[in-house]
């Protein structure tokens, strides 16, 4: 298949290559197949299709500056889809094979592995759902867990460019109980229609508030949001945000510049207070926010037209770390 590298948008971009599927049954998970199929048969009765019951991560591969092939942190990526499983009822995968499936897809895939320069990547999609059909909404011990691959380029077009985002503070995407801090769609699905009135007023992101005074900033969009301030990287803290790898990597490696490091609660009125602001996540990397919109008092902070020094160096040290420009001493890449 004929794919163009730069040309590619961050979304599913078919390839025809080999997905792999496995499924728990009678207590166990049966031996795991490689197919071509782009679709699975599932019952118009599955948990799954009628109450939700799915997990999933997003995990990327690189190909290095080196040649080498690496992918980034899958070991975190099993113990937060295996956190999720626990919230659905769902069994779960060991995180061993979690983690070689994924390199397994990654070695099938090669071939649709962009070349370095291109600044896109290998997104490899793993994908946990209830088979079980049923009614009665309970918790079952049948599920099918499957990896697909397909290669992506940058999230947001403009890359590392600012976008503006808007604040939101009358539909929730999580609770501070609920399932906000696992990566399950029903999250994806409350924030649709936000997502949806944010485009429709011109604007790429939504800042999301917790649900209990909407006073507090959660997530931006599908990514987490970051501050900094000073020597200061600041993000917010709560029960219901999905601790992003991303984040943690970016968290790390602003340690290691000297940064102090804040998680915490952070307040829509400190936000003209912080020079720069973004979204991280392992589409997006990181997006720099240049203005964030209030609806409620109707002002615009802008912070910038270009991205902030400090988001930029954090962005290339960390790509730097993927694309094996420097020493990984974190140990978070897997060579392929
Ligand atoms: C809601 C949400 N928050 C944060 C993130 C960022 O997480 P990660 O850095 O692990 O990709 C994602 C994307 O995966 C997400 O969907």
């Amino acid at each position: 298949m004929e794919l163009n590298w730069e040309e590619l948008g961050f979304d599913f971009n078919p390839t025809g290559g080999q997905n792999l599927r496995t499924y728990f049954k009678d207590g166990q998970w049966q031996q795991p197949f490689y197919t071509t199929d782009e679709y699975i048969p599932v019952h118009i009765a599955s948990a799954c299709l009628n109450y939700g019951l799915q997990a999933f991560e997003g995990i990327k591969a690189f190909r290095g500056v080196d040649g080498k092939v690496r992918l980034f942190r899958p070991h975190a990526h099993a113990k937060r889809m295996a956190a999720g499983a626990r919230k659905l009822c769902l069994p779960m995968v060991s995180e061993e094979f979690f983690v070689d499936a994924c390199v397994d897809i990654v070695r099938k895939n090669v071939e649709f592995l962009p070349p370095y320069e291109s600044r896109a990547a290998l997104y490899v999609r793993p994908i946990l759902f209830g088979t079980k059909p049923c009614l009665t909404v309970q918790a079952y011990r049948e599920a099918g867990f499957c990896v697909f691959a397909t290669p992506v380029g940058p999230y947001f077009k403009e890359g590392i460019h600012p976008i503006n985002a808007i604040i939101n503070r009358n539909q929730d995407r999580s609770a501070p109980l609920g399932t906000g801090d696992v990566k399950v769609g029903g999250n994806y699905a409350s924030s649709m229609l936000s997502c949806q009135e944010a485009k429709d007023l011109g604007y790429k992101a939504v800042l999301y508030t917790e649900s209990v005074e909407h006073r507090y900033i959660e997530e931006c969009g599908a990514a987490n949001f970051i501050a900094i301030k000073g020597n200061r990287y600041i993000t917010p803290q709560s029960p219901s945000i999905l601790p992003s790898i991303t984040n943690d990597s970016l968290r790390q490696i602003a340690r290691d510049k000297g940064f102090i490091v804040e998680q915490r609660p952070v307040d829509i009125a400190e936000l003209p207070t912080f020079e720069e602001c973004g979204a991280c996540g392992t589409g997006a990397i990181i997006t720099p926010l240049g203005n964030i919109f209030d609806p409620e008092t109707g002002k615009t902070i802008h912070y910038c037209d270009e991205t902030g020094p400090v988001l930029l160096d954090l962005y290339h040290s960390l790509q730097d770390i993927q694309y094996g420009r420097t020493e990984d001493k974190h140990g978070w890449c897997v060579e392929v």
